[in-house]
């Protein structure tokens, strides 16, 4: 059997280092070409003496020259690369057959759409990449022939869920999605309830173990948000065909309704290694080391509608979808701004929903021809939210 060669964008963070515990289940089929991170370098270099890649790529010279001293000390033959040309470097090497795109936010998105227009698989959990450049990321996927497949678990679970014949754009038997959101930690809260809570409590989602802005954009719904805009572009659905329901088991991942009135749902644990697993052996199925539901423990599956009053960040994002132009890259800069003060104490929770609509208020909208037009705009959206912030901190 020939073996998949791997890159993975981000492998410290919670999907790449799920990736891996699905890669090393299956060291006959997986092959690691490179791993990358920012920051934690010496989390990186346990994974690079583990899977012996070619290359290994951290983004500042300071942070190299600390993973190329140890790396030599243990004798790993791994390559340190660094910064944004090594990292699109790794994502389109020829001999890559795979690149897991698991880098969080908009810094994510060069090195992604260089995997993309190479032509590879792309596994794709960075929905921030896609977001902000919307249908010019659809157009490279178009242009490069390149395979993308979801991992994000809802929207793997709705590929699962679609018929062999549908055809993205041109579709009449799948009429509605639904994407499951668990509610977060702070599920049936009021906003003056919210008002004062920390980071670690806003992190800590009951169901599913992800890295700290995701957490975040659970608790405030936006990630649902987030993944409004990511089904309708993935699968070309309009907005008022995708409906959000509360969960909190997160046993559904997704539910798919056909025009004959049949509905299929995708169910599993909530386990990343099962969408990761999915989409590295597709359109085979391997061992992801996640045991199939057990019922006699599943039970009392709730569904309720979301509480869009307390909850803004995903009325924000639908309104984005249906205004066009660059409105979601803006949403998305501005929450990635938000979300990063909230992490470092300088605005409230309930402020990153105050942040994202008045940066979209302060906004002209208009349409995105180039990958630099939507980094233009990302910029500018990051400096409106920014001052925005500055002025919330002062009150
Ligand atoms: N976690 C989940 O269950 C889950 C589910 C669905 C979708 N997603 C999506 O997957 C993506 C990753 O989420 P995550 O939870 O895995 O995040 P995470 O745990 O925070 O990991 C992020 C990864 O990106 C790297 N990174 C951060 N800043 C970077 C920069 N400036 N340049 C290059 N690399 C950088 C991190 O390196 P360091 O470790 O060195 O900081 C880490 O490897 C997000 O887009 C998220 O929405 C996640």
């Amino acid at each position: 059997m020939m073996r998949q060669l791997i890159t993975i964008l981000g492998s410290t963070g919670s999907i790449g280092s799920s990736s891996l515990d699905v890669i090393s289940q299956h060291p006959e089929r997986f092959e690691i070409f490179a791993l990358s991170a920012n920051l934690q370098y010496q989390t990186l270099a346990n994974q690079c003496l583990k899977f012996n890649p070619c290359y290994a790529v951290v983004m500042i010279p300071e942070v190299a020259n600390q993973l190329k001293q140890l790396l030599q000390s243990k004798g790993s033959k791994t390559q340190v690369l660094c910064g944004p040309e090594d990292l699109n470097h790794v994502a389109q090497e020829p001999a890559v057959d795979t690149v897991i795109a698991g880098i969080v936010g908009a810094v994510g998105l060069r090195a992604t759409l260089a995997a993309v227009e190479s032509g590879k698989k792309v596994l794709l959990a960075n929905k921030e990449s896609l977001v902000m450049a919307g249908n010019l990321f659809k157009q490279a996927v178009a242009r490069s022939g390149c395979t993308l497949l979801p991992i994000d678990s809802e929207h793997n679970g709705i590929f699962q869920c679609l018929p062999d014949n549908f055809k993205i754009g041109c579709n009449e038997t799948v009429i509605k999605l639904t994407l499951p959101a668990s509610g977060g930690p702070f599920l049936g809260w009021k906003e003056k309830q919210m008002r004062d809570v920390t980071p670690k409590e806003a992190c800590a989602h009951p169901n599913w173990q992800m890295g700290r802005k995701i957490s975040v954009d659970s608790a405030t719904l936006m990630n649902k948000g987030l993944e409004v805009i990511e089904a309708s572009l993935l699968f070309e659905m309009p907005a008022d065909s995708i409906e959000v329901v509360i969960h909190p088991q997160s046993i559904v991942h997704a539910f798919v309704h056909f025009a004959d009135g049949s509905t299929l749902a995708h169910m599993g644990v909530p386990d990343m290694r099962v969408p990761i697993a999915h989409a590295l052996a597709w359109p085979r199925r391997i061992k992801s080391g996640v045991e199939t539901l057990d019922f006699s423990v599943v039970s009392n599956l709730e569904f309720s509608p979301p509480d869009l009053e307390n909850f803004p960040c995903l009325q924000l994002a639908y309104d984005a979808l249906l205004s066009g132009g660059d409105a979601t890259t803006i949403l998305n800069a501005a929450n990635e701004t938000a979300v990063d003060a909230f992490l470092n104490s300088r605005i409230k929770f309930t402020q990153i929903s105050e942040i994202v609509c008045d940066t979209l208020t302060n906004s002209v909208f208009s349409p995105l021809k180039t990958i630099e037009e939507v980094e233009a705009s990302d910029a500018r959206a990051r400096l409106i939210s920014s001052k925005l912030i500055k002025a919330t901190a002062k009150q």
